[in-house]
């Protein structure tokens, strides 16, 4: 039974607050995504878990005991870097046996742990290897594989896959969400790719400027993002900046029903719930270019003022560049002052 507190976490360089009084439970065995741009503050958190920084107010906790100020190597994480760091100077085994050694345990108990998470992560007989004749998703799959050996309470995973092709990053996430349901190992993984989150978490922590912006399962992140910074995030959004009055949104291109007070709005429509038809009168929308994937098309559409939007249709020989259309949202949600205030379905 792990659980990770982190609780009112600040972490300030100079004039950046790089985290921002930050507050996040990682229960037993969950997997949590760290998701934001870049800059928002995810490896700066990661290294104060890890215990590579010190934050300068607030405190973290493992089983309820304060490892705020303890040293890396006296904390119970296992943390693999945005740049993946593995001795070039030592094959694969000694990579894995190092942290080993350094704990005192004897050689054959080492052999058969590292030869077991080799086993783990794909790389049985491969401890004799040097690590630069590996592939990039081989040293990944040794990062990984020298944390693990250590048996973490907290896994800790900073864009491991980053630097390999889509294919392999999908593979190997796969594999990471096996291995970490059958260990049942508490972790925190950040990435700022969308897919992989959606993917692999049980909770998506969107952060922004240190803070945390929105902290969800997958399917309500994507479904009701509760700002519009969550909503351009995390898939395609359209975001359209407009005017309720008596109960109707309008843009210069289009108008809905919004039963909201009058007021500045953001209207949030994905492409998939954006119908168009072909125009009645002089529609003030026009196709600007429609990209047929085969099994669904695109189709980017110009307002007045130069908004663009993209609506999602089944088949794109409907529909032709320079055509005027009517925008028909069939759901979406609409802010005001950063907060949700309508979702339509
Ligand atoms: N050692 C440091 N000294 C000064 N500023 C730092 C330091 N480390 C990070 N920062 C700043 O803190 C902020 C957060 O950085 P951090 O590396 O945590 O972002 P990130 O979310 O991991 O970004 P990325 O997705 O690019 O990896 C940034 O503005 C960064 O410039
Ligand atoms: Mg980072």
């Amino acid at each position: 039974m792990s659980v990770l507190d982190i609780k009112n976490v600040t972490k300030s360089f100079s004039t950046t607050k790089a985290v921002d009084d930050f507050t996040l439970t990682v229960g037993d065995g969950e997997l949590v995504c760290l998701l934001g741009p870049s800059g928002s503050g995810k490896s700066t958190l990661l290294r104060m878990i890890g215990g590579f920084e010190t934050p300068t107010s607030g405190v973290i906790t493992i089983d309820g005991e304060d490892v705020t100020r303890v040293p890396p190597e006296k904390r119970p994480t296992g943390m693999v870097f945005q740049s993946h760091a593995l001795w070039t100077h030592m094959n694969v085994f000694k990579n894995l046996a190092f942290g080993l050694k350094l704990r005192g345990l004897p050689a054959d108990e080492i052999k058969r742990r590292v030869e077991a998470v080799l086993e783990l992560v794909g790389l049985g007989g491969y401890g004799h290897r040097q690590t630069t004749q590996l592939s990039g998703g081989q040293q990944q799959r040794v990062a990984l594989a020298r944390s693990l050996v250590l048996e973490p309470k907290i896994l800790l995973l900073d864009e491991p896959f980053a630097s390999l092709d889509q294919h392999l990053r999908e593979r190997l996430r796969e594999e990471v969400r096996d291995i970490q349901q059958r260990l049942k190992i508490t972790t925190l993984f950040v990435t700022h790719g969308q897919d992989e989150a959606l993917a692999l978490a049980d909770r998506i922590v969107v952060m922004r400027d240190g803070r945390t912006e929105q902290a969800a399962r997958p399917d309500v992140v994507y479904r009701e993002p509760a700002t519009p910074f969550v909503a351009g995030f995390i898939g395609t959004m359209n975001l359209v900046d407009g005017t309720v009055a008596n109960g109707r949104f309008a843009h210069s291109g289009f108008t809905v029903p919004l039963p909201v007070g009058d007021g500045a709005a953001t209207l949030a429509v994905r492409p998939e719930a954006l119908e168009i038809v072909p125009a009645s009168g002089a529609g003030m929308a026009k196709i600007h270019r429609v990209t047929d994937y085969g099994t669904h098309a695109i189709v980017d559409i110009e307002l007045p003022g130069g908004v663009r939007l993209k609506s999602m249709t089944r088949e794109a020989r409907d529909w032709s560049a320079g055509q005027s259309i009517d925008l028909k949202p069939r759901a979406f949600a609409a802010y005001r002052d950063n907060a949700a205030i309508h979702r339509s379905n």
